[in-house]
């Protein structure tokens, strides 16, 4: 399946009931008043973007499950009417345990929804609070026996690791938790301590030797159960990867809808406003909410190819172009270990998995030290 070909559709819906102490997603709490509004924006926005025929969809957040389950029907309605055409192959709808109902469920089951991603994070109490968050771990482990009840859908939940606090033993065991529940597919995070979180400013730093046991351990512990570790951070039973995320990482277009969505379309990428009002006025006055362009080419493009082959543990095939452009800095991550070469692929190695920011810092501009290309 050339992944390519396929166009993905991402609906933002950036409602949450508490903004998380590290998250510096496009994420509002305390504005569920705005949801009705926000519902015709997008229906609006949608109308304006319905040039193509998405095969995959993607509701993310925010928290998708804030909306009511009347609401939910709303929103798949107006997709539908914006790409009638659209028979998606995949349809994932995240959502977090505290505003997870059977009744949600339910709705989302027959709206077809094929993949639920669970929001968990880690399944130690203490930590969830010291986070943030407003679930217990018996809520998660309630609302994923709910979702089971239901038939025709797999279940993804995810992780994160690094947290103030967190030691290996209790990420393990929180893995070892979520393990146990049968999950067809899981995310792995580590902690990203962001500008503008209130982490940031209380200057929590995690540490590089913890998070590295924690995910070196979660790796060794997922093969053995069953899954593979198709991307840096995602690891599936056979047949249950993300196929709208492998259309991002195998650089494919995507329409994206919503508060400060991205789109990636004949070759522009474009990100749309990130303030709530400003971007449904926009769109009520029947204009694109865009906030930003870029028209990404040559180096820059061929780079950014190269990285998102990279994330793929499978790696990808470089083209010409890149073998050209990126002699130098291919050459010397072969040297440091970092990648190797496989038959006409390039992938990261062990090491290179555990150390992958580094490696994409040799495709993402400023390019300083580069010798640009083959020598003379
Ligand atoms: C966009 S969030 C939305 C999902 C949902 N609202 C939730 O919180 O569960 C998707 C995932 O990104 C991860 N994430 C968010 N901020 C992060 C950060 N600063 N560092 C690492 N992972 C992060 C969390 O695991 C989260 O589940
Ligand atoms: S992590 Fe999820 S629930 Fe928390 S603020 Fe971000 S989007 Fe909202």
């Amino acid at each position: 399946m050339d992944l390519r070909r396929l166009v993905g559709l991402y609906v933002h819906i950036p409602f949450c009931s508490v903004k998380c102490f590290y998250c510096d997603f496009t994420a509002f709490a305390g504005q569920g008043r705005s949801v009705a509004r926000y519902l015709g924006a997008l229906a609006a926005e949608a109308r304006l973007k319905s040039g193509r025929v998405p095969d995959t969809l993607y509701v993310g957040g925010g928290t998708p499950s804030e909306l009511s389950a009347p609401q939910i029907g709303e929103l798949f309605d107006l997709i539908a009417r914006a790409y009638p055409q659209s028979r998606f192959q995949e349809s994932t709808f995240e959502a977090n345990p505290e505003s997870t109902t059977a009744e949600k469920l339910s709705v989302l089951r027959s709206c077809g929804v094929t993949r639920l991603s669970l929001g968990a994070q880690t399944l130690d109490d203490a930590l969830l609070k010291g986070i943030g968050r407003r679930h217990t771990a018996a809520d998660l482990v309630d609302v994923y026996r709910q979702a089971r009840t239901f038939e025709g859908w797999s279940i993804s939940i995810d992780l994160m690791y690094g947290l103030p606090g967190q030691t290996v033993l209790s990420f393990l065991k929180s893995l070892d938790d979520v393990l146990a529940l049968e999950p067809e597919h899981l995310s792995l995070y580590g902690l990203q301590v962001e500008d503008r979180t209130l982490f940031s400013k209380r200057g929590v730093e995690p540490e590089d030797d913890a998070c590295r046991a924690m995910y070196e351990d979660a790796i060794d512990r997922l093969n053995a159960a069953g899954y593979r570790h198709y991307e840096i951070s995602n690891f599936a039973k056979p047949g249950f990867e993300s196929k709208h995320n492998r259309i991002y990482w195998h650089d494919g277009e995507y329409v994206g809808l919503g508060c400060g969505a991205a789109s990636f379309l004949d070759g522009v990428r474009s990100t749309s406003i990130d303030r709530l009002i400003p971007y449904c006025e926009a769109v009520e006055a029947g204009r694109l909410p865009t906030a930003q362009e870029e028209w990404l080419s040559g180096r820059d493009k061929l780079g950014e190819t190269a990285m998102l082959g990279l994330r793929l543990v499978d790696g990808f095939e470089p083209g010409a172009d890149i073998e050209r452009e990126f002699f130098v800095e291919i050459g010397r991550l072969v040297e440091r270990k970092l990648i190797r070469r496989e038959g006409r692929r390039l992938k990261l190695t062990r090491e290179g998995v555990f150390l992958a920011n580094q490696a994409f810092m040799e495709f993402v501009p400023p390019f300083e030290d580069s010798l640009k290309g083959v020598p003379a």
